[in-house]
């Protein structure tokens, strides 16, 4: 009876993710955008949500997939994070393990850059500056935490042009509350750049993907 429970409501994840990576595949189509860009992500440990990205998005574009992660797990849990859930260096996998399971995914390695370190370290300004030129198709923000979000949503910035996407994994984390995790740093995004209009392209029980409608920069 566990077994089956755990194996059902694992199918019933994967399909809700399976609703999201197609649905962005619907709306890219829909609106044209099949030109070079980046897939992002922003926490690839058991590459689940990569795996995904890869399978649903590799026939109709030519993305550049960029993953960053410490793959030393979580950093230190400050207070703001803390929920009984989450632990420093939870959810590890190796830099080596990764790149094992990237080649049984069949992941081309020259399509895929692994960006490795934790985040106040890794997103620096270099880096932005050596990535820009493509702007982002689709990025994952699935890195729990409110003090990984707010540095991630900072470096996607400039990446960000009508018709982006971002998806949050998790949403519905600290029972969906506006004051915690990644929803408390994406509330303060939009309140920091106006700029940006965001609307709701799906919605499953954990996580939502939006895209950038419109985007009034003032000249
Ligand atoms: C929930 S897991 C990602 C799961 C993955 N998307 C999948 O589907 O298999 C969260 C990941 O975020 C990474 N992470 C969280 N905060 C980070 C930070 N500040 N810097 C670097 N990596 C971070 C962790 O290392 C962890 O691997």
């Amino acid at each position: 009876m566990k077994w089956w429970y755990r194996k059902s409501l694992y199918r019933f994840r994967q399909n809700e993710l399976k609703k999201l990576y197609l649905s962005c595949v619907r709306y890219m189509l829909t609106n044209s955008i099949c030109d070079q860009a980046y897939y992002f992500e922003f926490g690839c440990y058991s590459c689940n949500t990569l795996g995904m990205a890869w399978k649903h998005f590799r026939h109709h574009f030519n993305f550049d997939f960029v993953v960053f992660d410490s793959f030393e797990g979580l950093p230190e849990i400050s207070q703001i994070d803390e929920s009984g859930i989450f632990a420093e260096h939870g959810m590890r996998m190796s830099l080596e393990e990764f790149q094992a399971k990237v080649k049984a995914l069949g992941i081309k390695r020259e399509k895929l850059r692994a960006v490795k370190g934790f985040y106040s370290d890794s997103l620096t300004q270099e880096l932005q500056a050596e990535l820009l030129g493509k702007s982002i198709a689709v990025a994952m923000i699935d890195c729990d935490l409110y003090e990984s979000t707010v540095p991630v949503l900072e470096f996607i910035r400039p990446f960000l042009r009508q018709g982006s996407i971002i998806i949050f994994d998790d949403w519905s984390c600290y029972f969906g509350s506006f004051e915690k995790g990644e929803k408390r740093a994406f509330v303060e995004f939009t309140t920091k750049y106006p700029e940006f209009t965001f609307q709701t392209l799906a919605q499953t029980s954990e996580a939502i993907a939006f895209y950038v409608s419109d985007l009034n920069v003032q000249g």
